[in-house]
């Protein structure tokens, strides 16, 4: 076996303490320092080297999160101590008889309390060995649970490795998934006719209990950590240094965390979250209060259940009563059908509620909910505004009964709701809302984020004939735009900037701006980061598709079949031809000098500054395709360190041959800098 080259060893090294060093900038601490696409491309350095050198493949390295196949079922584990479920108090005063119990328990001590989040999650634990992270489990009924290591390594908040090396550590927190993500995730299952998750605890749950990890990976999932079990070579005096500890060892803890001397103070601060946790990102229940110090905590003990030191404090379901003054269809971009209840303004959960999805003509019926009702309404994951029951007494009989259109109320084709679903479909594959809302989904922030290009201004430029396809909209006109409905010179003119910059836009932007069913921004970055390309995503095998972790048989087909459309591929090829970014996350638009235009360029040996595929990338956006073998066809032979038979090859036909050095000097040339 060839010995690992020292600079080898010291990159990757290198490479995995920044890479972890930006997730946890990232993914802990919500305060990213560098650009995605400058991470991705440390990642895809660092797998090419791993690739290069798998004897360097560590478990705890960055490249390994998710991976493995899918498994058959799920394992049983102990618990090394039970993890204990909490008492409830929901009013006041059983918040004042906990603490009655506890001084009475501890008379004459001084008592301090933490009040914390209930953050509405999962409960798991984590377990370490020597630092490493080796098995995750869930709390299951406390004393055993389910091992799902592989899909709690995929949570990124989840550090792999510790930043001391402690010889036994079980961490214990809570799996959640933010409101973000829980809306889209239902947003996107509804679209399909899929069953919604209740709750992001429930969302939480049946993406952590996956048997394809991959699956896990794609939700978006984090965790807080509030607790720790068995803890070898770990004394800390109180829960607040726990905290402060486990924040240092590299995980993810709530910063809303506060240390109060008595239980008037643990009042004040339960009402203060009251109405402050709408604002938060991720959904909570409750407030957890617990005794400071761990000694007390042992000396009060737990009974069968729960533990005497500590209490939830649940918050009152957020409802309100309102009326359904209409019930309207909305047709998505991919033509489903969906009911929404036009509501007379409601407070509800830190906003003022309008409208409620109905999600479908099933549900409607299933409630029974009619023009008129008077209906009590929630926010599901305190998000989703949900029509949950009607209020049968207010009932006048004079409601209005629900009935699904029989044909599209955008465009009058007939609808269809095939056998075994719950959605009803457009038929027409260009129904003009269809279009719209995939116009919209397209211009959107998470796409290619072109600012000013609001839903109004879309269906103006629809109506008037100017935008046909997404591509349309990369050769509008000035004075084109100026004529709409209030549209000012000065908008007109920076729409038109914003256009232009999004032609800069990494291709997994793009790629998910096509709205390929199944594609999320997750997918599309794992799709772009792979092939680098559109045209290589675009004449992707099914087989190799499936075969990459976290593009499961669904996407891969998806998108097999999203490039076998002529239609697809006629945008695609006009979008490229307007200047819209066709390459990986490098930005700088088509538009530069390409001085490998039409050039058949094969590359050879190792390159000091760059990798495989960038050099591949690199070479693409210069205008040349890159080739695997060297023959007569080949124009150029990129030859880095110890180049071997294609360099060989390419001398005896004749073939230009350029160093590393010529390669960087004819991107300087080209005035284009690869790491902008
Ligand atoms: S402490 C013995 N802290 O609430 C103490 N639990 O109702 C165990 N939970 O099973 C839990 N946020 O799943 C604790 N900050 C927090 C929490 C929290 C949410 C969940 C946890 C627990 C349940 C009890």
């Amino acid at each position: 076996m060839d010995t690992i080259p020292e600079k080898v060893l010291k990159k990757v090294g290198e490479l995995r303490r920044e890479i972890e060093q930006h997730n946890h900038n990232y993914y802990v601490l919500d305060n990213p320092t560098i650009t995605d696409a400058a991470f991705d491309q440390m990642m895809r350095e660092l797998a090419s080297l791993e690739q290069e050198y798998p004897e360097l493949v560590t478990p705890d390295s960055p490249t390994r999160r998710v991976g493995g196949k899918p498994r058959e079922g799920f394992v049983t584990v102990r618990h090394l101590a039970p993890l204990l479920s909490l008492g409830n108090a929901f009013e006041e005063g059983e918040l004042k008889d906990f603490d009655r119990r506890v001084r009475q328990a501890l008379p004459g001590e001084k008592i301090e309390y933490v009040a914390e989040l209930k953050i509405d999650g999962l409960a798991v634990s984590l377990l370490y060995e020597n630092g490493l992270l080796v098995r995750g489990a869930t709390r299951g009924d406390g004393e055993h649970g389910e091992d799902i290591t592989p899909n709690l390594r995929t949570v990124r908040a989840v550090p792999l490795r510790l930043k001391e090396n402690i010889p036994l550590l079980e961490v214990r927190g809570e799996v959640f998934m933010p409101k973000e993500a829980f809306a889209r995730l239902n947003e996107s299952r509804d679209e399909a006719g899929e069953q919604l998750f209740a709750n992001p605890r429930n969302a939480a749950a049946g993406s952590l209990r996956q048997l394809d990890p991959g699956v896990t990976a794609s939700r978006q999932l984090s965790i807080f950590v509030y607790a720790l079990g068995q803890a070898e070579g770990v004394d800390l005096p109180t829960h607040s240094a726990v905290l402060e500890w486990q924040q240092a060892q590299g995980f993810k803890v709530n910063p809303h965390f506060r240390l109060l001397p008595d239980i008037d103070a643990v009042l004040g601060y339960c009402r203060e979250w009251q109405q402050d946790r709408f604002n938060l990102p991720y959904a909570t229940d409750g407030v957890v209060v617990k005794l400071n110090s761990l000694a007390q905590q042992l000396r009060l003990g737990a009974t069968m259940k729960s533990p005497r030191w500590a209490i939830a404090w649940k918050y009152p379901p957020e409802q309100a009563r309102t009326v359904v003054r209409d019930i309207i269809i909305k047709v998505g971009r991919t033509g489903v059908l969906t009911p929404t209840a036009i509501l007379s303004p409601v407070r509800l959960a830190g906003t003022t509620v309008t409208r409620a999805t109905l999600h479908n003509e099933d549900m409607i019926r299933e409630k029974d909910i009619r023009i008129g009702d008077t209906v009590l309404v929630h926010k599901a994951g305190d998000i989703i505004p949900e029509v949950l029951e009607v209020i049968r007494d207010a009932r006048r009989e004079d409601e209005k009964p629900f009935a699904m259109p029989e044909e599209c109320p955008e465009c009058h084709m007939p609808v269809v709701r095939p056998g075994g679903e719950v959605a009803v479909r457009c038929t027409n594959p260009v129904c003009p809302s269809r279009f719209r809302e995939g116009l919209i989904h397209f211009v959107s922030r998470n796409a290619m984020d072109i600012a000013g290009l609001g839903p109004a201004v879309i269906a103006l430029l629809i109506s008037s004939g100017q935008v046909k396809d997404a591509a349309d909209l990369y050769v509008l006109k000035k004075d084109e735009l100026v004529s709409l409905e209030r549209m000012g010179e000065k908008s007109a003119q920076n729409l038109l900037q914003a256009i232009e910059e999004s032609k800069k836009n990494p291709l997994h932007r793009l790629l998910f701006a096509l709205g390929i069913r199944h594609v999320g921004e997750r997918a599309a970055k794992i799709l772009a980061g792979r092939f680098g390309s559109m045209d290589n995503i675009a004449s992707a095998r099914l087989e190799e598709l499936v075969e990459i972790p976290e593009i499961g048989p669904k996407i891969a087909e998806s998108v097999t079949e999203f490039f076998a459309n002529r239609e697809n591929l006629k945008l695609i090829n006009k979008l490229a031809r307007l200047g819209v970014n066709m390459a990986s996350s490098i930005a700088g638009g088509q538009s530069g000098p390409r001085p490998l235009e039409g050039k058949t360029v094969v590359l050879t040996g190792g390159l000091k500054n760059y990798t495989r595929q960038e050099a591949g990338e690199i070479i693409e956006r210069l205008g040349g395709r890159v080739s695997s073998s060297v023959s007569k066809k080949t124009d150029l032979v990129v030859a880095g360190e110890d180049p071997g038979s294609k360099y060989r090859r390419a001398m005896e036909l004749n073939i230009k041959v350029l160093d590393e050095e010529g390669l960087v000097a004819l991107l300087k040339d080209t005035g284009y800098d690869q790491r902008g």
